[in-house]
């Protein structure tokens, strides 16, 4: 079977480029201007990166970013504080918390303290109850909601697929599995405990992966003609001795047994960052009620 590759790269292009419009129609017919503040707590290096990015990308569509860098010994209490600070200030719509937190934090304590109209993780109880509940107003996770997105531009039908999802973060695979079921997919998610996992990635027309473990599913998983979406991104040393990044998909064996596959990197990744902007202009535009792009 010939595999096509499922550009990310060009697909989050297209969507920032539509949200710089937007963010410019916002600015001169509304003077507002979206601002993402983001906290990141301790030097964790992949958390560095991930942060960078998405302060480029905030200033790359126009939108003001808010960067709050915390050194490792940051109490609760403080981080709270900024929190309560930032979920007052009118110049900020969106609060992102860079998780994993160092040992010692709580991260739910944190999260939920987030107002959920600036929750642009989409990562609040009262999100996720959205999501659960299908409501459409609510704030999605960046990295399912883009997932959906690439698959959506890519399969001109999802309902009555089966969709497998493996893993069963707060992040990932559970507003992923919400997300694929109200598009009418059946959906089975598969996490650490599960029993012969390549027996149900077998059996699915969409797969979607995120475990964070390099290339835990092999071609022997891939049902024939099957698209799937790749969200690890792991980072592995080379033999001589350089770093690069693979997903949670052996990419090699995927290739020519699936119909569409996402490559890492240049899948899922880059339109993770897109929709957190999207998610960051819906806020800002939810402050004078219009509504979404
Ligand atoms: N760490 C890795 N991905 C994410 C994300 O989407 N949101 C947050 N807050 N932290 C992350």
């Amino acid at each position: 079977m010939k595999t096509q590759l499922i550009d990310g790269k060009a697909f989050a292009k297209n969507m920032t480029q539509k949200i710089a419009q937007e963010v410019k129609e916002l600015q001169q017919h509304h003077n507002i201007t979206p601002g993402l503040a983001v906290i990141l707590v301790g030097n964790d290096p992949a958390s560095e990166v991930y942060v960078r990015n998405k302060t480029k990308q905030t200033h790359q569509v126009g939108m003001r970013s808010f960067m709050h860098l915390l050194p490792e010994t940051t109490t609760q209490e403080e981080i709270l504080n900024l929190i309560a600070r930032l979920n007052n200030d009118p110049d900020i719509h969106g609060i992102l918390v860079q998780l994993p937190l160092p040992k010692g934090l709580n991260p739910n304590t944190i999260i939920q303290a987030i107002i959920p109209h600036k929750d642009v993780d989409g990562l609040t109880a009262y999100n996720t109850g959205k999501l659960a509940l299908g409501h459409k107003d609510g704030f999605i996770p960046c990295t399912p909601l883009g997932c959906l997105m690439l698959l959506k531009s890519e399969r001109s039908r999802l309902q009555g697929l089966h969709a497998v999802v493996i893993g069963a973060s707060n992040l990932m695979g559970k507003p992923m599995a919400q997300l694929l079921l109200q598009e009418g997919c059946t959906v089975t998610v598969a996490h650490i405990h599960t029993r012969d996992p390549e027996k149900i990635a077998q059996e699915a027309d969409i797969l979607i992966v995120a475990t964070g473990c390099s290339e835990l599913v092999k071609g022997s998983w891939i049902k024939e003609g099957a698209t799937i979406i790749d969200v690890g991104i792991n980072r592995i040393k080379t033999k001589d001795n350089k770093t690069k990044l693979i997903g949670d998909v052996a990419f090699q064996e995927a290739f020519g047994k699936a119909a569409k596959i996402t490559p890492v990197p240049g899948g899922v990744g880059p339109v993770t960052i897109a929709c957190l902007l999207y998610n960051t202009l819906q806020a800002a535009r939810n402050v004078r009620n219009l509504n979404k792009i």
